[in-house]
């Protein structure tokens, strides 16, 4: 019976609780134990604490004693009120204070579907990153039984999935000759099965065509800028709208074209010229003499100029000002794009992706390689998350060498220019 765990890693963002439902829901009817990892990588390694008695809710939790002490009076699980009726090891009402790997069950994860960020938490670990924090993470799974890891989290996370399978023989046997497990359970978790999915707003990740999160935050940014230009509008101002992505422009540029924006400035594409603001300017010149009242220029937070040099919001708002006169204002939209309600995409990709995701744990074996779950031409797809890995590192490297051409093919092999 396999004991599958799911956990939520990096960036929060819309469609990780849908994830964590359906990977639960899904091990569930597949005959699996099935368990969530509190704080993503960090819970792995911080594991269950020895001794630890859990009370009934809202006693109060002194006697627990660690390092961090913020990070657990953050738990959003804190007071057992998500998990009442657990089919686990935790009896309702209970708290789960001093917990990080869970036992849950079918009605845990009831009306997950439409929470928006993460409800089992999330981290960017340091801890996961060294070799000692990935051998306390092997051997807390070990402890509690696991076998199986679904990890939901951007590129970085996916990263850490991939050095974690790879290391994870290495790891078994220094556990074992250590003494901290015995030579059965070393036997019995020989072969680590994991599988990534791609929950990420920037949409940046190779060998798929959309990742968790990001048809959420295209939905909230368009929204927002249909605020700004009734405002925009009224006074006949243009306003710079900054848009989150890293160093990915699909936000921007799906932005651009769903709201009809002026300008767009986006790390794939720098502007050719050598005074893109001649450029930028001249077309936004062109729109207001023919009558517009309002102007948008979409710049996503990791946009260059073709040397490279970064192009900051308030750069574009003095040369609107200066060169054209515009009275200009600066919105960055920031976490307003990551949190929140998930649309009904961000609903549908995590169920079916994780269904999928639970199918591939089970036909794991040890030749198989460990598998991403993505989209490719609106159908799930299992790709193999070392490639998808090495792919979107190549993307980065290309981009930073100013080779945009091989940086868009590597993302989309039919790309033409
Ligand atoms: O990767 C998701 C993302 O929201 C990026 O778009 C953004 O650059 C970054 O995370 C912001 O990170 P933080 O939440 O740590 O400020």
């Amino acid at each position: 019976r396999m004991k599958l765990a799911v956990l939520t890693s990096g960036g929060d963002s819309a469609g990780m609780n849908a994830v964590v439902r359906a990977v639960v829901r899904a091990g569930i009817n597949q005959g699996c134990e099935t368990w969530v990892v509190r704080e993503g990588y960090e819970g792995l390694v911080r594991g269950n604490i020895e001794g630890f008695q859990t009370g009934p809710s809202r006693q109060p939790h002194t006697e627990v004693k660690v390092k961090n002490p913020n990070l657990l009076d953050n738990l959003g699980f804190g007071d057992g009120e998500l998990l009442k009726d657990g089919t686990g090891d935790l009896p309702s009402g209970r708290t789960l204070k001093g917990r990080y790997i869970v036992r849950v069950g079918w009605d845990d994860v009831r009306g997950w579907m439409g929470e928006g960020g993460t409800l089992i938490g999330t981290a960017r670990s340091k801890t996961f990153r060294t070799e000692e924090g990935r051998l306390a993470a092997a051997f807390n799974m070990v402890k509690e039984g696991i076998d199986a890891l679904v990890v939901c989290g951007g590129d970085g996370s996916l990263t850490g999935a991939d050095v974690f399978r790879s290391e994870w023989p290495k790891l078994i046997a220094t556990l074992k000759d250590q003494g901290k497990i015995s030579a059965e359970q070393a036997e019995e978790h020989g072969h680590l099965r994991i599988v990534g999915l791609v929950g990420s707003i920037d949409n940046d990740m190779s060998l798929t065509d959309l990742t968790i999160g990001a048809p959420t935050a295209l939905h909230r940014i368009c929204e927002s800028i249909d605020n700004i230009n009734s405002t925009a509008s009224s006074h006949s101002r243009a306003f710079v709208v900054e848009v989150m992505g890293r160093h990915c422009g699909w936000l921007a540029l799906m932005a651009a074209v769903s709201s009809g924006a002026d300008y767009l400035l986006i790390p794939e594409s720098p502007p050719e010229e050598d005074s893109w603001e001649d450029a930028m300017c001249g077309k936004i010149h062109r729109h207001r003499d023919v009558g517009k009242r309002k102007t948008i220029v979409l710049v996503a937070e990791g946009a260059c100029d073709k040397n490279l040099k970064p192009i900051r919001s308030d750069y574009v708002k003095e040369v609107l000002e200066q060169r054209l006169g515009l009275d200009t204002r600066v919105t960055t939209l920031g976490h307003v794009q990551r949190g929140g309600k998930p649309c009904a995409l961000d609903r549908i990709l995590p169920t079916l992706q994780g269904v999928e995701a639970v199918n591939a744990l089970l036909e794991s074996t040890p030749e198989t390689p460990s598998y991403m779950i993505g989209m490719c031409g609106n159908k799930v797809k299992r790709v193999p998350l070392m490639e998808a890995v090495a792919t979107t590192q190549a993307v980065a490297q290309a981009l930073k060498e100013k080779d945009f051409k091989r940086a868009m093919s590597l993302r989309d092999p039919e790309f033409v220019e």
